[in-house]
C-alpha cells in the first residue's frame, strides 16, 4: 500500500466518515471494481487484483475439486487475500446460495427447503437453522448468503415454489423474519454476516407461459433450456397495489430488521424486465422504503435488458442495480460501465452512490478488520449438533394429510414393506440447491434415509424399490418423489404424479394391509388416483440429508404438527393460486398425531 491515507483503516471513526475517505482516494477503476462480481470458476484471484473486484460467488455447483470444506476455506480465501492486496485493500466479499444449509459443500447439513419451513410455522426452528447456516457460510470464510427468498408463490408450476415459505404474504414476512434474525446472528465473536432478500420483486407472481429468455443471451455460457423455462423469469401481470400487497410487504420487514443486500428479480413486472425497473429499484426500494443496503442483480440478468449490451448496463446501473453479478462477462461489463461514465450515459454520482452502499456493508461487516475467519469453525459442518437440529426439522415439517383406520402411528410388532427408491435416496430427500445447482438422486453427500429410521424401529422391515413382495406385510410405507430440479428447470405444466408412481402405489397396495404415503416434493402434487388407496399420506416437503428422522413420526414417538402453508391441491383447474378455493387440503390444513 502506497500513497494511501488510512482514516478509512480507523475501526474507531464513523462509517460514514471512513467511507468517505475511501471513495475520495478511489480512481474510477477501483469503483467500477466494487461493482463487479464475478463467478469462481471464471475468475482467477489475480483477476480480483488487477480488476480491483468488489465480489466473487460461488454459483449453484461452484464447488473447489474435490469439494471439502477445507477447500471451500481456501478457494475463498485465496480470492480475498488477492482483494487485500491492492493498492487500498478492500476486502473482496465472497457470496453463496446456502438456501438449506450451506448445500454446495460436500458432507455440510441438508436442512429442509423453505416450503417444509413455512409448514413448521415455528419462527425458533427457523431462527436456528439460519443460525447453524450462517456459522457454516462463515467457516468457509464467505459473509454473504443469497437468502432469504422472501418470493411469495401463486402459482405451483413454478420450479422455484419450494423456495418460498408459502403462498401466503404473512407467512412468509413471519418466516423470512426469523430465518434472517438468525443468519444475521451467528453468535462467533464479531463475526458477521450478510443477508440477502430476493427476489425484488414479484418473482412469485408471474403468469404461466409468460417467459420470454431472449436469444442472445443464451448464447455464450448461458444454457437455459428455453422450451422448459414456461414461468419462472416470466411477467407478473398484476396491478401495483396488488404487487405491494402480496409481493412487496416481506421486503418492509427484511429491511427493518437489518438486511443489507437485495437481488433483483429475473423477471418481468406487466412487461418490463425488473432489472430495468428504476421506479421499483431506485424510487420505491432505496425511496420511499429507504433502503440504504446495496441492491445486486441476478446471475446474468442485466444482459436481458437490450440486445445492446451497453444499453443492457446503462439501464440496469441507472436504473439502481449497484453491485453487478456478471458470472462470466466481468472484464465486458467493466470495460462497457467504463465508457458509460466516460459518455456522460452513467453519472459519476450513480457509481459513488453504488460505490458508497458496497462499502457502507463491507464496513459494517467488520470485512476491513477481520477479511479471514477462524479456521476452527470448520468444525461446525456436519456437526453432532447441526445434523439433531436437521432431524428435527424434518419431524417439524413433515406434513400428516390424512391417517384413517389409525394406519399411524406404526408399532414395532407390524411388519412392514418399504417400497419406492425415495425411501433409501438422499439426494431425492433434499431435492434441488445441493451439492449441484439442480441437485440428483443417489448418494450425493452424507446422510441417512428414511429406510435407514425405520429399520432402526424395527427388525421386521422388507425393502422392495418396486413394492413387490413375497408376502403381504401389515403396513406398506410408499415413498415417492419429485426428481430434483432448480428454478425454470423445475417448470411444470403437469402436477399430478407420474404413472410410474402410481403403479408403485397399486404395487405395493396389494402387498400389505395399512397403506403409508410419504411424499418428497417441492410443491404439492396432485394425488387424486391414489388417495383413496392411502390411509395415511404425509407430505414430507425435501427434508433434507436427515430424513431418518421421519421415522420417528410415522412410530409416534415425535408428533406431527405441520400445517400446509400452501393449499394441496386435486385438479389442475385449482391453478394459479386464485382458484384454488375447492381444494380438499387447504392451507393450515394438517393433522396432529
Ligand atoms: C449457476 C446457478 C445460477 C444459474 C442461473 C447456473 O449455471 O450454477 O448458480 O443460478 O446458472 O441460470
Ligand atoms: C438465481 C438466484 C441465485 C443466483 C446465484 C440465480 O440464477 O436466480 O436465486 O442467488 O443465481 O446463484
Amino acid at each position: 500500500m502506497q500513497n494511501v491515507n488510512t482514516i478509512y483503516q480507523d475501526v474507531n471513526r464513523p462509517i460514514a466518515e471512513r467511507v468517505d475517505d475511501l471513495l475520495s482516494q478511489m480512481t474510477l477503476a477501483e469503483k467500477i471494481g466494487q461493482m463487479t462480481q464475478a463467478e469462481k470458476d471464471s475468475i482467477p484471484p489475480e483477476d480480483v487484483k488487477t480488476y480491483f473486484i468488489g465480489s466473487v460467488l460461488s454459483g449453484g455447483g461452484g464447488v473447489p475439486d474435490p469439494n471439502t470444506p477445507a477447500n471451500w476455506r481456501e478457494m475463498v480465501k485465496a480470492y480475498i487475500k488477492a482483494s487485500t492486496e491492492t493498492r487500498l485493500g478492500i476486502p473482496a466479499i465472497y457470496g453463496v446460495d446456502a438456501v438449506h444449509g450451506h448445500n454446495n459443500v460436500a458432507g455440510a447439513t441438508i436442512f429442509p427447503h423453505n416450503i417444509g419451513l413455512g409448514a413448521s410455522r415455528d419462527t425458533d426452528l427457523i431462527y436456528r437453522t439460519a443460525q447453524a447456516t450462517a456459522r457454516t457460510i462463515l467457516a468457509t470464510n464467505s459473509h454473504w448468503n443469497f437468502s432469504p427468498a422472501v418470493s411469495v408463490p401463486q402459482d405451483l408450476r413454478w420450479g422455484r415454489t419450494y423456495e418460498g415459505y408459502s403462498e401466503d404474504t404473512d407467512i412468509v414476512t413471519e418466516m423470512s423474519q426469523a430465518y434472517l434474525e438468525g443468519l444475521l446472528n451467528p453468535d462467533l465473536g464479531d463475526v458477521k454476516m450478510l443477508g440477502c432478500a430476493k427476489h425484488f420483486v414479484g418473482d412469485g407472481g408471474t403468469t404461466w407461459g409468460s417467459t420470454k429468455i431472449p436469444k442472445w443471451t443464451l448464447l455464450g455460457n448461458w444454457q437455459v433450456n428455453e422450451d422448459v423455462f414456461q414461468i419462472d423469469q416470466g411477467d407478473t401481470q398484476i396491478d401495483e397495489d396488488e404487487l405491494r400487497r402480496v409481493h412487496l410487504t416481506p421486503y418492509i420487514t427484511a429491511i427493518a430488521g437489518g438486511v443489507r443486500s437485495v437481488m433483483v428479480s429475473h423477471s418481468m413486472w406487466n412487461g418490463v424486465k425488473m432489472h430495468a425497473h428504476k421506479y421499483m429499484i431506485t424510487d420505491v426500494l432505496k425511496g420511499e422504503m429507504g433502503f440504504t443496503g446495496f441492491v445486486v442483480s441476478d446471475w446474468m440478468s442485466i444482459n436481458q435488458i437490450d440486445e445492446d449490451y451497453y444499453v443492457c448496463v446503462v439501464k440496469a446501473v441507472n436504473a439502481g442495480v449497484d453491485m453487478n453479478m456478471v458470472p462470466y462477462d466481468y472484464k465486458l461489463f467493466i470495460e462497457t460501465l467504463t465508457k458509460a461514465v466516460q459518455n456522460g450515459d452513467v453519472s459519476q454520482d450513480r457509481i459513488d452512490d453504488a460505490v458508497r452502499r458496497i462499502l457502507t456493508v463491507k464496513f459494517e461487516l467488520g470485512l476491513f478488520e477481520q477479511p479471514f475467519i477462524d479456521e476452527s469453525y470448520l468444525s461446525y459442518l456436519g456437526s453432532d449438533e447441526h445434523r439433531a437440529l436437521a432431524r428435527e426439522g424434518a419431524q417439524k415439517t413433515a406434513t400428516l394429510l390424512k391417517n384413517e383406520d389409525v394406519a399411524l402411528p406404526l408399532n414395532n410388532t407390524q411388519s412392514v414393506l418399504v417400497a419406492g427408491q425415495a425411501a433409501d435416496d438422499i439426494g431425492l430427500a433434499c431435492g434441488g440447491w445441493t451439492i449441484s445447482w439442480q441437485g440428483s438422486a443417489g448418494a450425493i453427500t452424507t446422510g441417512t434415509t428414511l429406510l435407514d429410521g425405520i429399520r432402526q424401529h424395527s427388525d421386521n422391515v422388507v425393502y422392495s424399490v418396486d413394492g413387490n413382495a413375497d408376502t403381504k406385510a401389515d403396513v406398506g410405507v410408499v415413498v415417492i418423489a419429485e426428481i430434483p430440479y432448480a428454478e425454470g428447470e423445475g417448470d411444470c405444466a403437469d402436477l399430478n404424479i407420474t404413472d410410474e408412481q402410481k403403479q408403485l402405489i397399486k404395487t405395493a397396495r396389494a402387498n400389505c394391509d395399512k397403506l403409508v404415503l410419504v411424499i418428497y416434493s417441492g410443491r404439492p402434487l396432485i394425488i387424486e388416483d391414489v388417495v383413496a388407496d392411502c390411509d395415511a399420506v404425509i407430505a414430507g416437503w425435501l427434508p433434507g440429508s436427515e430424513a431418518s428422522a421421519l421415522a420417528d413420526n410415522l412410530f409416534g414417538v415425535v408428533p406431527f404438527t405441520a400445517k400446509l402453508s400452501y393449499t394441496w391441491i386435486d385438479s389442475m383447474e385449482q391453478l394459479p393460486r386464485k382458484n384454488n378455493g375447492s381444494a380438499k387440503w387447504q392451507i393450515g390444513h394438517g393433522l396432529t398425531l
